[in-house]
């Protein structure tokens, strides 16, 4: 396991509450994917850290009466996963590690992961096994973040805990770092050297909106996979410094709308080598 599932377990239950949020703001870059994956009617499609689960809800309908394998590492999202999937016939939920994936070879037509491969400290070893499961031919389909420069909305939180010392380093361009793998030469090159072919990066808008600041830092913070947990254990008096810091750097997004905060993802799609 490359990271911790006890970060994301930690927050699942607020993953189940944004849920909405967490669609709306995902919504180009899904289309994007699902238009470029083409699914069909029959098709076997392995998501793998599927948090809530309504993206394998999408597939499902997509390859019925094909299945789906909605999986995640963190024990507490899969629970939210079998939730989500209770009326869906053809999805399972599975406890499953993207670098260590209990499937056997060329057992999957399709492999889905949304959001999840940049926050791998090792996103090659998920690719290789993506590849090992995969037939000869079969689909990938990666959405990922584009760099800090296009995402606002969360390296402002991330930003301002940083200069109240409640996180440390630079930008998370890192290793398992959100932005570690918004760099599409880099992206392109490590898909390709795990077994794929035709490898296509196009970056989509994916804006997020909230009524005012304090909307947006308490969903921002409450997402946030190991930042999260920091704000979580912070004092009062330093969650209060960090909530009006960030409230500095994202009023320049007030619209008459509320707060409008540019986002932009990534969306990765391959195909398997023979
Ligand atoms: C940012 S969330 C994205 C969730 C969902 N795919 C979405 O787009 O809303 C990242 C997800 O990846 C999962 N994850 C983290 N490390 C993983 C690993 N090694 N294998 C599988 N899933 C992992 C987390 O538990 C979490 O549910």
């Amino acid at each position: 396991m490359t990271t911790t599932s006890f970060s994301w377990s930690a927050v699942a239950p607020a993953w189940d509450r944004y849920r909405a949020h967490i669609e709306q703001t995902k919504a180009p870059a899904t289309t994007a994917l699902l238009e470029a994956l083409r699914l069909t009617p029959g098709e076997r499609v392995l998501e793998l850290g599927a948090g809530t689960g309504e993206l394998a809800v999408e597939l499902a309908a997509a390859v019925a009466p094909g299945q789906v394998i909605a999986s995640d590492v963190a024990p507490a999202m899969v629970a939210l996963l079998e939730s989500t999937l209770h009326d869906t016939a053809n999805a399972t939920a599975e406890q499953l590690d993207a670098c260590a994936l209990t499937l056997p070879d060329a057992s999957v037509d399709v492999c889905v992961f949304r959001m999840g491969l940049m926050l791998l400290e090792e996103p090659s070893a998920a690719l290789r096994e993506i590849r090992r499961v995969l037939r000869p031919g079969g689909r990938l389909g990666l959405v990922v973040w584009a760099g800090p420069e296009h995402n606002p909305w969360m390296v402002a939180v991330g930003m301002s805990a940083m200069m109240h010392g409640l996180v440390s380093g630079g930008p998370p361009t890192g290793p398992g770092g959100p932005f570690s793998l918004s760099d599409p030469d880099r992206l392109r090159g490590l898909v390709a050297a795990a077994g794929f072919r035709d490898v296509d990066v196009a970056p989509v808008e994916t804006p997020s909106h909230f009524a005012d600041e304090a909307e947006h830092f308490d969903t921002v913070s409450s997402l946030a996979g190991p930042l999260g947990v920091a704000l979580a254990t912070a004092s009062a008096d330093a969650l209060a410094a960090v909530r009006a810091t960030t409230a500095d750097i994202v009023w320049q997004y007030k619209t008459e709308e509320g707060l409008i905060l540019p986002g932009r993802a990534l969306v990765c799609t391959a195909i398997a080598n023979h």
